[in-house]
């Protein structure tokens, strides 16, 4: 339970994920029925979403670079998968400098439900609104092992993962192959994929340069973030 219990641990809002840790410890985390009761916790009023490991404030100065108008001929596109109620789409809809098209999925329709309703302005807050004009922003919800149904193949030149693909790991080998494998049939051939991590590069990395063969991976140390160190593993095209 090491990393379930790193997953949990998450200031300011511990309180409310550790409500949620006994069920998460005995249970399955590739669940989705699990998933849409710890979406469907309570959170503190004036706090509408919940990260993992961290929130978008400590990685936009990692994200916005790799989404600089001159490196994509078109309006990048950026997938978060397994977004549940996270901060990051909303973060990169609402603050990032150069336009985004973000779409979020999650399995858990509790979780979509809550990002669209926070999208639209609901729970007393204002609808939000894009830090570039021409940024967009939609939650659906969809299965991560098959995104067909979302995602034509190529067609993100940025695809995050913060805790999901972890989480589907928990479900075992096939799920998390399978995850893996559909992401970067989804990544556009100049695309990156991000996976963001608190598993150690001596497990992740031989595993991603297996899979991945024929593109570039490498691992960029991040925080430590309320007292733990985090990683992001970068998947992308050798050219
Ligand atoms: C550890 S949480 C991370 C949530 C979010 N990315 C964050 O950083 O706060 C894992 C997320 O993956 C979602 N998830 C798990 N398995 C999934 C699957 N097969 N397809 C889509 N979403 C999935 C869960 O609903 C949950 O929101």
């Amino acid at each position: 339970m090491a990393v379930l219990r790193r997953l949990l641990r998450v200031p300011p809002l511990q309180a409310w994920a550790s409500a949620s840790e006994g069920s998460l410890a005995t249970s399955c985390l590739a669940d989705r029925c699990l998933w849409d009761r710890v979406h469907a916790q309570q959170r503190p009023s004036n706090v509408p979403t919940f990260d993992w490991f961290f929130g978008y404030e400590e990685v936009q100065g990692f994200l916005l670079p790799l989404l600089q108008e001159s490196r994509f001929a078109c309006l990048p596109r950026v997938l978060d998968v397994g977004c549940g109620t996270s901060g990051l789409c909303v973060g990169l809809y609402t603050q990032s400098p150069h336009p985004v098209d973000v779409l979020g999925v999650d399995f858990s329709p509790v979780a979509v439900a809550h990002m669209n309703s926070l999208l639209e302005g609901g729970q007393g807050q204002m609808p939000l609104s894009p830090g570039h004009p021409k940024s967009h922003l939609c939650f659906r919800q969809a299965n991560a092992l098959n995104l067909v149904r979302v995602a034509p193949s190529g067609s993100f030149q940025l695809l995050l993962d913060k805790g999901t693909w972890d989480a589907v790991a928990r479900g075992g080998p096939p799920g998390a192959h399978q995850m893996l494998l559909e992401c970067l049939r989804v990544l556009s051939p100049q695309g990156t994929l991000v996976q963001f991590s608190d598993e150690d590069p001596d497990v992740r990395l031989p595993y991603l340069e297996q899979t991945c063969q024929g593109r570039t991976v490498t691992v960029q140390q991040l925080g430590p973030f309320g007292g733990i160190t985090y990683f992001a593993y970068l998947v992308k095209d050798i050219h």
